[in-house]
């Protein structure tokens, strides 16, 4: 696990991910609204195809980067701890993308039963076709999942708080349990979290999911996702995110802090962030304010 960062404030979700000097000096996110980018000769192409280009992370082709998108990713891998993420057209994008990057056929996935219901039909229905089985155990019964965990498991797959009833998962826990089992990783899908409140990778989560067209964007006007790691290679985007719901996305984080005292008068604040017995009654008072 990575070293856990410093808690997000309001200057990372403003300014994480901003170019010091952007072109024409503007304040807000330029909308890079472009499919394909230019080389000047074919010999500055090649130069860049054979990773010699003085700039290695200049953009080439739009589905592998656009520097509007990739200010996003940044600056919720800024919120979360995190240090890269890929934004995607919707969370089912960004789960269904990290699903198959971390599961092959012959692998087993364990989930608990309360979970986006989209999710809880892709593990069974599409990754089954591919070959990979699935338990799934009840949510935040942690005695159940270790039981369920067998020598093929590679992912449990959680959400927290669940999406409908909202149990919230010890999160410091399951991911004890789930590293005892060697190979296996942890991914959490925090939408109905959001950084303010909690962060899965200070836990010793692995990856951590967003529908961003939640509470990250917050206006009901974009749809997107966004998964976020610290210490293995996330997939490349099989759809990006059209740049102008990036720059509402961007918008919106920025403005993410000044949802905390909302958040924190319905019990459901940043004390999630802390472990063990905080984590505990952080839980039993979110639980109380929540469900
Ligand atoms: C917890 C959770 N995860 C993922 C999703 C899927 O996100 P999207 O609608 O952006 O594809 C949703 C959508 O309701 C959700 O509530």
């Amino acid at each position: 696990m990575s070293q856990s960062k410093p808690p997000p404030d309001s200057t990372t979700a403003v300014h994480a991910g901003t170019p010091g000097a952007r072109p024409h000096h503007t304040l807000t996110t330029a909308i890079a609204q472009t499919a394909t980018y230019t080389f000047e000769t074919t010999a500055v192409l090649e130069r860049y195809m054979r990773g010699e280009d003085p700039d290695p992370d200049r953009e080439e082709y739009g589905r592998y980067g656009n520097p509007t998108v990739r200010e996003l990713e940044e600056r919720v891998a800024a919120l979360e701890g995190a240090d890269d993420g890929v934004a995607f057209a919707s969370g089912m994008g960004a789960i269904t993308t990290a699903l198959l990057a971390l599961v092959k056929a012959g692998d087993h996935v364990v989930l608990f039963n309360d979970c986006y219901r989209r999710t809880r039909q892709l593990v069974r229905t599409v990754l089954t076709r591919f070959g990979i089985e699935h338990d799934v155990v009840p949510a935040g019964d942690l005695a159940a999942l270790e039981a369920a965990l067998k020598p093929s498991t590679r992912l449990v797959v959680s959400e927290s708080p669940t999406n409908p009833f909202l149990y919230c998962v010890d999160l410091k826990k399951l991911s004890e349990i789930v590293k005892r089992h060697g190979r296996v990783k942890t991914l959490v899908d925090s939408t109905m979290a959001t950084p303010v409140n909690c962060r899965p990778l200070d836990f010793g989560v692995d990856v951590v999911i967003h529908s961003a067209t939640k509470y990250l964007s917050g206006h009901n006007d974009v749809l997107g996702g966004v998964a976020v790691s610290s210490h293995f290679t996330l997939p490349f985007p099989i759809a990006s995110m059209a740049t102008w719901d990036k720059e509402l996305n961007l918008e919106s984080a920025r403005r993410l802090r000044a949802l905390e005292p909302q958040l924190l008068a319905t019990g459901h604040g940043p004390v999630l962030r802390d472990p063990g017995k905080a984590t505990v009654r952080a839980i039993e008072r979110a639980h109380r304010a929540l469900c």
